[in-house]
């Protein structure tokens, strides 16, 4: 085996170290055929078992369902199935919490400050909001020092749409001063298929992080695959069901990483609204569950944009406008 690249130097403010995940290997009686057929089964990792029944484990590996059993068991023993973490240890991950700059002083303050790490910040608006404008941004400020408001992190980016673009990266590089052959070199781009790529995308994105300072989590879009592939009433638990799990990795790597995770959305038609906006974020109560931060965008006059913070739990609603120029998004 080739000998694995040294890691970067740990940015100045250095994220938690992560925990060794255990693959399903690692578990007695799980060899790589049975660990193949539960992955396609969707259980993917040791907390996906800890927290399944042993008729569905059963039928996913084709095993005994005492054997599924002793495997649930085995998992509950050695995944970090915790769910309770003492107030001290939350007020130390508390502590370790960093912010982002978007560019525009107005939206970081909307914000509390930029874009936190340990939580999803949503994007939504219609086409040309700005969204991936703002996906972008990030993903280059990021890179810059803490004291010019960065995380000296680097990025996944997970493109539903393909419109992930190289050339304006180079950009905004410059407009903040980085080397722009560095600031692409620092984004690792991944196009996803469909919705299951999507999500597989995440745990390839866990095993960048252990080598990278990954310190930002682009998802754009975050739920267009979703709506494509779920048509019509009768999909529309599974899609969210699938949706929900997809936001809870995200929010695991982000705690796992004290990384930011931005996601961006497209917005609905509401027939039932008369007055005020007629539209509203896909996803409805579960991505509003899941995310801190739910920030709305539509369009002002050129080159304007107005971002509202909406439903947050601890800061004021309120307004802030910015805009899209060529260097980046600016004041
Ligand atoms: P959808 O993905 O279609 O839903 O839209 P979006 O919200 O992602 O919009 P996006 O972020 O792509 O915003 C597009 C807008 O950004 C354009 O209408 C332009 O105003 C602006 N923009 C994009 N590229 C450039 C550029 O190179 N220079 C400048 N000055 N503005 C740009
Ligand atoms: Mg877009």
């Amino acid at each position: 085996m080739p000998p694995k690249p040294p890691a970067r130097a740990p940015a100045a403010e250095s994220p938690p170290e992560p925990k060794p995940e255990l693959s399903l290997e690692d578990l007695p009686g799980i060899g790589s055929t049975t660990a193949e057929k539960l992955r396609e089964a969707g259980f993917t990792d040791l907390m996906e078992l800890a927290v399944a029944s042993p008729g569905d484990v059963a039928e996913a590996a084709e095993i005994g369902t005492a054997t599924a059993q002793k495997i649930i068991a085995e998992a509950r023993r050695k995944a970090d199935v915790g769910g309770f973490e003492s107030g001290t240890s939350l007020l130390e991950r508390r502590k370790k919490l960093g912010r982002i700059t978007t560019g525009a002083k107005s939206l970081d303050e909307l914000l509390g400050g930029g874009v936190e790490t340990q939580a999803i910040t949503e994007f939504s608006g219609e086409f040309g909001s700005g969204k991936t404008q703002l996906g972008h941004q990030i993903a280059v400020n990021v890179q810059l020092p803490p004291a010019q408001g960065g995380l000296s992190g680097e990025v996944v980016y997970i493109d539903t749409e393909s419109t992930f673009r190289p050339e304006r990266i180079v950009d905004m590089a410059k407009g903040v001063g980085l080397d722009p052959s560095a600031a692409l070199a620092h984004i690792h781009v991944a196009r996803a298929f469909n919705s299951n790529h999507q999500m597989l995308l995440v745990q390839k994105a866990q095993e960048l992080a252990r080598d990278q300072p990954i310190r930002l989590l682009v998802v754009d879009s975050l739920t267009a695959h979703f709506r494509a592939e779920y048509l019509g009433r009768a999909e529309l638990a599974p899609r969210q069901q699938l949706l929900n799990k997809h936001l809870h990795e995200l929010l695991r790597f982000g705690d796992t990483y004290n990384a930011s995770i931005v996601v961006t959305n497209q917005v609905s038609a509401r027939p039932d609204i008369l007055f005020g906006d007629p539209t509203r974020p896909i996803g409805g109560n579960i991505v509003a569950h899941a995310a801190t931060y739910r920030v709305y965008l539509r369009k002002s006059k050129p080159p304007r944009r107005i971002a509202r913070l909406i439903d947050s739990p601890n800061l004021p609603e309120g307004e802030a406008v910015f805009s899209l120029t060529t260097e980046g998004i600016r004041e």
